[in-house]
């Protein structure tokens, strides 16, 4: 048996990008959770797929809605996926940010490098998490900019460290 947290370890050696996921909540209000778990499928069709841990609220959010956005995060957004990574309880304190209404009503995070806008094609269930795919409905791009990165359990800056 692997040692779970060996494997959890050898995980953060991964170094990724940082990506938002938005969606909407019961009463039609957008609703992030910060997701590292995200990649590329293919490009014909255009699909991506994130993974989704079953004790959070978007993934009862997105049964329903059906409906994802995955925004991709800049250097300068790193209080914004701390902010998106606490429990909602603990979502306090001025923390600045907007939405724009995409297609389909999916929230888009302002300021975001990229945005994808998301209908589930299909799911597959493992263990405590949801393996999302979407099909790419809606792309916004901003500006190039610096990604936010997480390696080794922290934020990553590769020109700063
Ligand atoms: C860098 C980073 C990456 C994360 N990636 C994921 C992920 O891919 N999937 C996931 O289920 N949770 C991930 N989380 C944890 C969620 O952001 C966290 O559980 C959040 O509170 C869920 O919000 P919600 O319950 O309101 O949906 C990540 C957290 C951090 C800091």
């Amino acid at each position: 048996m692997l040692d779970k947290d060996e494997f959890r370890s050898a995980l953060s050696q991964f170094a990724t990008g940082v990506t938002v996921i938005t969606t909407l909540d019961d009463e039609g209000q957008p609703h992030s959770m910060t997701a590292n778990a995200f990649s590329s499928i293919c490009l014909d069709p255009p699909t991506i797929m994130v993974c989704i841990g079953h004790n959070t609220n978007t993934n009862g959010f997105l049964k329903k809605t059906q409906r994802f956005g995955v925004n991709i995060l800049t250097q300068d957004q790193q209080e914004l996926g701390a902010y998106f990574a606490k429990k909602v309880e603990d979502r306090t304190g001025g923390v600045d940010y907007r939405y724009s209404v995409g297609e389909d009503q999916v929230p888009a995070l302002d300021g975001s490098m990229v945005f994808f806008g998301c209908e589930v094609l299909g799911t597959h269930d493992y263990g405590d998490h949801t393996i999302y795919v979407g099909m790419v409905k809606e792309m916004r791009r901003d500006e190039p900019s610096a990604p936010l990165m997480f390696y080794n359990s922290r934020w990553y800056n590769p020109a700063a460290d």
